[in-house]
């Protein structure tokens, strides 16, 4: 029988972090979580023998606390998000994401494991693969996004920790690898059909939804499912709902 795998994840308080937390318990996972307040958690995720909880802020941890939670760690699931409200906007931690990112994924390489480990960051379609790869967009909305980037700061800090694993990480880092999975419209909804596409599919002005459930189940896939790994490793997927008529 292989050995239980092992997933850390932050932002499971977050409406898709929940849905992520849900179904790795489901699927037998063992399960760290670092959140500023176990009562957020999932009614009954608290009491699941496959969850471990870390009641604390995540970038106030010290580096060897964020070690002491990376280790023995087979993937890390990232939904962490700006709260949606003036303050989680415009006040700071202003790079939570990119800092978090950054931060997860140097703890990781200063453990060195034997495998890499899998960084799995809950990104957006507001997001551009480097490089003018998502050459979709026409030059209106390049002008929109850029624009959003500026006065937005959740819009610049989640490009930023795309950057981040596209650049700095890369391809080649013996230690990360890494998926940046980018939903549009977020949905409440159950696991439905979904699709995947390297590229954008829609304009922002005309966006598809992505029911957060199916995020989470592509995610989980992600971590556990070593042939959808192969697939996505070091892209950044463009999910949707499969158009049902
Ligand atoms: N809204 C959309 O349509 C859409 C579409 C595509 C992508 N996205 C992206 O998807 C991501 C997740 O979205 P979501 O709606 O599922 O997120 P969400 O419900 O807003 O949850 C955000 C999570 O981040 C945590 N968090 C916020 N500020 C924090 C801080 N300073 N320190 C530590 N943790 C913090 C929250 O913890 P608490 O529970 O403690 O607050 C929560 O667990 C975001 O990056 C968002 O930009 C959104």
């Amino acid at each position: 029988m292989p050995a239980q795998q092992t997933v850390l994840l932050v932002g499971g308080t977050g409406r898709t972090g929940r849905c992520v937390l849900k179904q790795l318990l489901g699927g037998c996972v063992s399960v760290r979580v670092v959140v500023r307040s176990a009562r957020k958690l999932p009614a009954g995720a608290a009491d699941d023998p496959n969850l471990t909880v870390v009641e604390a802020d995540l970038l106030s941890l010290g580096d060897d606390d964020l070690l002491r939670q990376v280790r023995g760690c087979d993937a890390v699931i990232s939904c962490l998000g700006h709260v949606p409200d003036f303050k989680g906007i415009f006040g700071p931690p202003r790079d939570l994401v990119t800092r978090a990112t950054t931060r997860l994924c140097r703890a990781i390489g200063t453990l060195r494991p034997a495998k890499p480990v899998k960084f799995i960051l809950m990104s957006s379609v507001s997001v551009n693969r480097p490089g003018g790869l998502d050459a979709r967009r026409g030059m209106f909305e390049k002008a929109v996004v850029w624009i959003l980037r500026g006065i937005v700061p959740p819009a610049k800090d989640n490009q930023r920790a795309a950057d981040f694993l596209c650049r700095d990480v890369g391809m080649t880092d013996t230690f990360v690898q890494w998926v940046a999975v980018r939903p549009d419209t977020l949905r409440e909804g159950d696991v439905s059909e979904y699709s995947l596409h390297d590229g954008l599919v829609s304009s922002l002005f005309a966006a598809d939804s992505t029911n957060m459930a199916n995020v989470a189940h592509f995610m989980c896939e992600l971590a556990t499912n070593s042939r959808a790994w192969e697939d996505w490793k070091g892209r950044l997927p463009v999910i949707i709902n499969a158009i049902t008529s």
